[in-house]
């Protein structure tokens, strides 16, 4: 091994892979500006307030899981573990709230979070996501729900299950809670670590808990679903009602909270069970109080975010892997030294007018050049040995049809440009 690796659950998206990671994410911003999204960047660091504040002391993600660390000028700075927090956060800092009554964003980046990796789950991993700020209306979760729902189905993921919850506002939490605790209070001794803290900070998590869940006392205690107040209810029924009307798929799962404190009223999950023990491909939800949290006016937001590598294993277990291939139009082959002036100058008129071409730098023998020729895809050869250096001229072998012309070289831009073009 090299003395210098990477680090723990990063990875390399090495040439071959990074065709796949082009192509998804092209795919993705098409899908969401034909949704009228708009794309947003933000910084891939902010100040720690943003992340505690916004996703929330209580949950994991702030507790256990930020590259959280002091810069030069002695700021807590944190490598952005998600994406909302710091898209309300430009939100607010902007003013972009004057902007239009609804605003939908999009964005694509890494995030890191310190886990423990496994197949599905990274320290520095890349989430494309999308966040509509402004809009309470039902017709937005559906929407949203919508877009992840044909986002995966075109990505290639031909089956995933969608799981719906709705985690009330404040009213009704607050009533949950007080529910809750006392229905888990006989067994709180006998809950995880996390949850006897979590006990009196987020007794709601409890429920969503890989451990306890199955205890039988948190397996039966009262789900928040069931005491939605009067708003809540009608929200979630009418998000339910639009989803039939699109024809889109879903189950209830009332024990599905979300690991973010930010979420209120719809949350939603699309899992895909093949690809493996981390099988939640994209996730969202509502998230009424942040933008009023992080400072600004009190408007509504709703989003979602995928994993790009999950959602390559699940587009592997779909069989999904052929993306545009990563193919030259032209070889230029130069035979001998006395054709390697012509051939980078003939290589770099191609490449000038925007037709994809390589060349083979070692010097080796046609056979050996034509292999590699064969290796990236051309379409066409540039042959140049000494006669048509002489000559001025180039032979062009069309590597489909074995068909073979000599032309001057001076032709050769306007004679491939056409070729190439012909194609498509
Ligand atoms: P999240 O559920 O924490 O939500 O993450 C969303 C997705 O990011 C997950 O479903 C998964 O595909 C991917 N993901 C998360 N952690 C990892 C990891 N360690 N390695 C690989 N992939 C991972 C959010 O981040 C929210 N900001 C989503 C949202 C947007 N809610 C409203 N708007």
């Amino acid at each position: 091994m090299s003395e210098f690796a990477k680090p723990r659950g990063t990875a390399d998206i090495l040439p071959e892979q990074a065709a796949e990671w082009r192509a998804i994410e092209d795919a993705a911003r098409q899908l969401f500006e034909t949704y009228h999204y708009r794309e947003i960047r933000t910084p891939i660091f902010e100040h720690t307030e943003v992340f505690q504040r916004g996703v929330g002391d209580t949950t994991d993600i702030v507790q256990k899981e930020m590259y959280t660390f002091l810069d030069r000028g002695e700021r807590s700075l944190t490598l952005r573990p998600e994406g909302t927090a710091g898209v309300v956060r430009a939100f607010v800092e902007e003013k972009l709230y004057g902007e239009m009554n609804t605003q939908k964003f999009y964005y694509l980046g890494p995030m890191f979070r310190y886990e423990k990796p496994q197949a599905g789950r990274y320290r520095q991993f890349h989430q494309y996501g999308v966040e509509v700020i402004g809009s309470s209306d039902p017709r937005v979760d559906a929407e949203v729900i919508g877009l992840g729902d044909h986002l995966l189905r075109q990505m290639g993921v031909k089956s995933f299950s969608l799981l719906l919850n709705s985690v009330g506002c404040p009213v009704c939490r607050a009533r949950h809670r007080e529910q809750l605790l006392a229905y888990l209070q006989p067994v709180r001794s006998e809950l995880c670590k996390d949850c006897q803290s979590r006990f009196d900070k987020n007794p709601l998590r409890i429920l969503d808990c890989k451990i306890d869940r199955d205890h039988p006392v948190v397996a039966s205690a009262p789900k928040i679903t069931d005491a939605l107040c009067e708003d809540c209810a009608r929200q979630f029924s009418q998000v339910q009602t639009y989803l039939d009307e699109m024809g889109i798929s879903y189950e209830i799962d009332k024990t599905m909270v979300r690991g973010l404190d930010y979420y209120t009223q719809t949350a939603f999950e699309f899992v895909e069970g093949s690809i493996g023990a981390v099988s939640t491909i994209l996730a969202g939800g509502r998230y009424n109080g942040l933008i009023q949290m992080l400072g600004g006016p009190d408007l509504p937001g709703i989003g979602f975010a995928g994993g790009v590598e999950r959602l390559i294993l699940a587009r592997a277990a779909h069989g999904a892997t052929q993306v545009g291939q990563d193919r030259v139009d032209v070889f230029v082959l130069a035979l001998g030294e006395i054709a390697t002036k012509p051939a980078a100058r003939l290589l770099h008129e191609l490449r000038s007018v925007g037709i994809k071409a390589d060349s083979d730098y070692s010097g080796r023998k046609v056979k050996a050049q034509l292999k590699v020729a064969d290796r990236l895809g051309a379409r066409y050869v540039v042959l140049l040995g000494e006669d048509e250096v002489a000559a001025g001229q180039v032979a062009v072998r069309n590597l489909a049809t074995r068909e073979q012309v000599t032309i001057e070289q001076s032709e050769l831009v306007s004679y491939l440009s056409e070729q190439v073009s012909l194609r498509f």
